[in-house]
């Protein structure tokens, strides 16, 4: 059976492929009631390095200022083998083996839509897909840095205007939000905690990551927060240790950083016994398995909003009749059989679910 990620993935790519032509009807809706997650954070927090090291890959653009100036819809596909590519939404023709030509065209596809100037933010996603053996199936937006103050002849409005657009995110109810704060600032002034309070204030639906252990001041250390005792969130924060400026100066790669991670934990007295539950590959495989389950309990929601989609193209399709643009009439019978092919394999799980006796 096809996982409900990879299937959720699929159907997301479809709804945005549509773009114009889904106007009206429930596509948007549909798409607004996918499971994602969003990383959230204050400028520098690490939320870059934290998607890198949950992919394992060295991808994403970096540099002083505000980097991520577009949301970035990521997508992680599980391949059983084959060597690992990466595809633009934009560029559907296209495979990137390498990603260090992915890190430019983000760049490129940024400017594309803002100009040239790093000082302007735009809410139009980037669409990115990864497939590879060494990636959990799961959907990553990564969204500009919050930023407290404009800087660099920057716009008064840009510090609203980003929070704006991170709120218009994470303020969906099927939004899961990955909030990143670095350790060695006080959880207090926590950009990532302060907009995700707002919008969930149980924290029923925010992962806290804690950023830059490794960085804190001597003599403390964060397993007051990671033990739940610091600042309480419905399920625990994972510590993680990313790449420094100075390792990816140097091109430490990623593999050998998840080694060096791994060995921060296990080797500091502190941490050690939290080993099993810390770290970006721990971070990875949670999420996935929590998105998944996320899925599960909203087939019911999501079917019927499926349903409804699907007649509404049948009306769209047969309201075109024959002198149909190929283009707009291919693109709604393309979205019609992924719709067909989710209704089935939603059946297919919850009667998965139902005969192996699990309460969804
Ligand atoms: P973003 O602006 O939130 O995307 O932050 P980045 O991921 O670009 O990280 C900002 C800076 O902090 C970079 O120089 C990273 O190398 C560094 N950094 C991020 N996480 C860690 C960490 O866990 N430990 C250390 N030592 N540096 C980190
Ligand atoms: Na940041
Ligand atoms: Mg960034």
């Amino acid at each position: 059976m096809e996982s409900l990620i990879a299937l959720v993935n699929k159907i997301q790519r479809a709804c945005t492929a549509l773009g114009d032509h889904g106007e009206g009807s429930s596509l948007p809706t549909l798409w607004d009631s996918l499971p994602a997650i969003a990383v959230v954070g204050g400028q520098s927090s690490g939320k870059s390095s934290v998607l890198e090291s949950v992919v394992g890959k060295d991808f994403l653009p970096r540099g002083a200022g505000i980097v991520t100036r577009r949301p970035l819809v990521l997508q992680l596909h599980r391949i059983d083998e084959g060597k690992e590519y990466a595809e633009f939404m934009h560029l559907p023709k296209k495979k990137f083996t390498d990603f260090a030509a992915v890190r430019q065209e983000i760049s490129d596809e940024t400017d594309r839509e803002t100009g040239r100037s790093s000082k302007v933010i735009s809410t139009v996603p980037i669409h990115l897909s990864i497939f590879s053996p060494n990636v959990v199936n799961l959907t990553l937006v990564d969204l500009p840095g919050l930023t407290k103050v404009a800087v660099d002849g920057q716009p008064e409005s840009i510090v609203q205007d980003i929070e704006n657009m991170v709120r218009s995110f994470i303020e969906k109810p099927n939004c899961i939000i990955l909030a990143i704060s670095p350790a060695n600032q006080d959880l207090a002034t926590s950009d990532a905690i302060k907009i995700s309070r707002e919008v969930d204030p149980k924290g029923d639906r925010t992962f806290g990551v804690l950023t830059k252990i490794d960085l804190m001041d001597q003599g403390t250390n964060a397993v007051d927060i990671l033990e739940g005792r610091g600042y309480k969130l419905r399920y625990p924060w994972v510590g993680v240790v990313n790449r420094s400026q100075a390792d990816i100066n140097k091109s430490v790669d990623m593999i050998a950083a998840r080694r060096r991670e791994r060995d921060y934990f296990q080797t500091s007295p502190e941490y050690r016994h939290l080993t099993e539950r810390m770290g970006s590959e721990y971070l990875g495989k949670m999420l996935s398995k929590h998105l998944e389950v996320v899925i599960k309990s909203r087939i019911p929601g999501l079917q019927s909003l499926i349903t409804k989609t699907i007649s509404e193209l049948e009306t769209e399709l047969s309201r075109l009749g024959k002198p149909v643009a190929a283009d707009a009439g291919g693109k709604l019978y393309m979205i019609m059989e992924i719709c067909r092919a989710f209704d089935q394999t939603f059946k297919e799980h919850l009667d998965g679910t139902r005969s192996g006796g699990e309460k969804i």
